[in-house]
């Protein structure tokens, strides 16, 4: 399996715990590697324009938001099948769902504070990264 990257978001209910260590040892330990990282505070503009795709849900304002209410780390995570191997750490969205051992099981608070997200897809992956990172702030 070929060594490819994916983005990740340490959710603003880990940061006012102080979980990003305990967050980001997780995804290493699971065989990611952090090749960017940056601590930073969302805008509406860019919680929305991330979240775009469920603005038509229920939960959008909300979610867009929480996503504001604190800072959020993001990072590129590199290792072979990058996306999927980090969807298997992260676990189900809602954290009642999520398999032991997976760090929504293991920290989140509810399906809108839980903790991480993570790119569904390569292609989704590129996009987002490119949202937040340029070249040159990616050291593999
Ligand atoms: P989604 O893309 O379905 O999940 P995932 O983060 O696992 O890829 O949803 C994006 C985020 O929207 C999710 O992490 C939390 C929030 N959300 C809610 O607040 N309520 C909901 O009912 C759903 C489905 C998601």
């Amino acid at each position: 399996m070929a060594v490819s990257r994916t983005f990740s978001i340490i959710k603003p209910d880990a940061t006012r715990r102080n979980l990003t260590g305990a967050v980001t040892k997780m995804l290493e330990e699971a065989g990611l590697r952090v090749v960017a990282s940056k601590r930073l505070l969302l805008t509406e503009e860019q919680a929305g324009g991330f979240y775009e795709v469920h603005k038509e849900r229920p939960f959008y304002g909300e979610l867009v938001e929480f996503m504001t209410s604190g800072p959020v780390v993001v990072q590129v995570l590199e290792g072979e099948d990058a996306v999927k191997r980090n969807r298997d750490v992260m676990g189900a969205t809602n954290p009642a769902d999520a398999d032991e051992g997976t760090i929504r099981k293991a920290f989140a608070e509810s399906i809108e504070a839980n903790t991480v997200h993570g790119s569904d897809s390569d292609e989704n992956a590129a996009t987002e990264i490119a949202f937040f990172f340029n070249d040159d702030e990616i050291v593999g």
